[in-house]
């Protein structure tokens, strides 16, 4: 019996909603066919856009969104994706695929996408083969109302007011693909680039972010900070965040391992390492603290999730991977995780949001499928913008194999405006059941709802059975005034609504 307690009481931080974003690269099929199919597309679409996506990611409550990469970041030139469609330069995709990219889906499409889904915008810009007068630029073109020529471009183009850039990138992955640069002399560009990512507005500045590391690249971190904060130091708000980059690859980078075909042995391998990211936030976050002791830095993990092999027969770059329980139960790992660090960690994005990577959708065509991981996030929606409280585990049995042990059970709990707490909690077991007592500490609940995503470890939706993993309502517990009794499933998801 694993005994859960619960300080609904005790407030520890305030869950930033982007701590549930996504990020879509162009790459594969995540920009074309994944959200965009054209106008003329006989896919149901309003302006382009995928009616189905765009509807189950609104459900989802997608906060804010991250593009045009990733990699592809530090070779796209925004000029080439805007103004008429059939004038807009080609390009090679060399990072995915070597395809060509023809920039009909530009900056006039990634707001009217973000605005369809009514969540926040974070452009990403290139730091790798741009300059800063292309990012100047840009973010002139994006934000600028009144007179001035990006200004007047975008108003020829069509669209006479400014949009909302809420986050900004400054490059991606330079200290690999965008560049292969040393910290110090990446530390030395942001400073320079991110100067002229002008403020137009100032009730509603550019959140800026700088490039930090790869995983436990604790170097990069230290470098980058100390360079960026060297003496002259420049004006307030000029770093907001600071990224972070996480994979789980369960074997290693050359053979990544089947999404659908692995044992129980990879099944606690791959939960170890998601588990991991405790470690690397913990040990960033040390580091950020001497550098940034009032925490106005955010950590901005904007691309995490699991990396398998592609699924047989498809592009070896376009990284279409299938999305089992097993990712299902990293994402709610993850997710705790996140929520536990929610005095440094300020947005997430996962990668990515459609067909690439750990995807919450997948499309083939015509069709859509919502995967495990979608689920997970639409089970966690109600931790955005909550408070987080106190949680604790008594009794939180090791599980696993010898090599690799893994707690059984993880949790987060919040408290929303409306004082409901929520409670998201994972069984990593893979194959047994778990009893769980949950007590709070002053609430005695009037009402209470969950539901509950459970399955093989390997189990996964596919377009001829998109529903053998979904969301089911869970009522299989016992109240009894601030306690309440049940028994997690192998391999299950729970999250529950409180009211007192
Ligand atoms: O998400 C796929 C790729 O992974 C991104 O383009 C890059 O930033 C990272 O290496």
């Amino acid at each position: 019996m694993a005994k859960l307690f619960i300080n609904e009481r005790n407030k520890k931080g305030h869950i930033h909603p982007e701590i549930y974003g996504h990020f879509s690269e162009h790459l594969g099929r995540c920009i074309y066919e994944g959200l965009y199919v054209g106008k003329d597309s006989e896919i149901p679409n309003v302006n382009g856009m995928r009616r189905d996506v765009v509807e189950a990611l609104k459900e989802m409550q997608i906060p804010v969104l991250r593009w045009p990469g990733g990699c592809f970041a530090d070779e796209y030139h925004w000029k080439d994706g805007i103004g008429p469609k059939k004038t807009r330069k080609k390009m090679i995709n060399t990072h995915w695929g070597g395809v060509v990219e023809d920039n009909s889906f530009g900056t006039h499409e990634f707001f009217e996408l973000c605005g369809q889904l009514g969540c926040k915008t974070y452009v990403n810009g290139n730091v790798g083969s741009g300059t800063v007068q292309e990012m100047s630029e840009w973010v002139e073109y994006m934000t600028f109302d009144g007179v001035s020529p990006m200004a007047d471009l975008r108003k020829e183009n069509g669209h006479a007011e400014p949009w909302k850039v809420d986050y900004f990138g400054v490059g991606n992955e330079n200290w690999g693909c965008g560049g292969n640069m040393t910290p110090e002399y990446y530390g030395n560009l942001y400073r320079r680039y991110q100067t002229y990512v002008r403020q137009y507005h100032s009730d509603a500045p550019i959140q800026k972010i700088c490039c930090g590391a790869n995983g436990d690249d604790y170097f990069w971190t230290e470098n980058v900070l100390k360079t960026c904060t060297a003496h002259p130091k420049p004006g307030d708000g000029f770093m907001n965040g600071l990224s972070l980059h996480y994979y789980v690859v369960t074997e290693d980078w050359k053979v990544k391992g089947s999404a659908t075909d692995f044992d129980e042995k990879t099944w606690y391998k791959t939960l170890k390492k998601a588990l991991y990211m405790d470690e690397l936030i913990t040990r960033h976050g040390a580091i950020m603290d001497q550098y940034d002791p009032d925490k106005k830095i955010g950590m901005m993990v904007d691309e995490w999730g699991c990396w398998f092999d592609v699924e047989p027969g498809t592009n070896p770059g376009f990284l279409y991977q299938q999305n089992t329980m097993r990712d299902a139960l990293v994402a709610g790992i993850t997710l705790n995780i996140f929520n536990k660090h929610c005095d440094r960690v300020k947005m997430a994005c996962i990668a990515q949001m459609v067909n690439v990577l750990q995807s919450a959708i997948l499309t083939e065509g015509p069709k859509m499928l919502l995967t495990p991981t979608y689920h997970i996030f639409h089970m966690y929606k109600y931790h955005q913008d909550a408070e987080l409280v106190e949680s604790f585990v008594e009794g939180n049995k090791i599980v696993g194999t010898e090599e690799n042990q893994v707690p059984e059970i993880s949790e987060s709990v919040s408290v929303s405006a409306d004082g409901t707490v929520n409670v998201t909690i994972n069984n990593l077991s893979a194959s047994a059941g778990v009893p769980v007592e949950m007590v709070l500490t002053e609430m005695e609940p009037s009402q209470i709802e969950a539901a509950i995503l459970t399955g093989k470890m390997n189990a996964y939706n596919t377009f001829e059975e998109p529903e053998t993993v979904k969301e089911e309502i869970f009522t299989d517990y016992k109240a009894d005034g601030r306690k309440i009794s049940f028994t997690m499933p192998a391999c299950s998801v729970i999250a529950f609504r409180i009211k007192g």
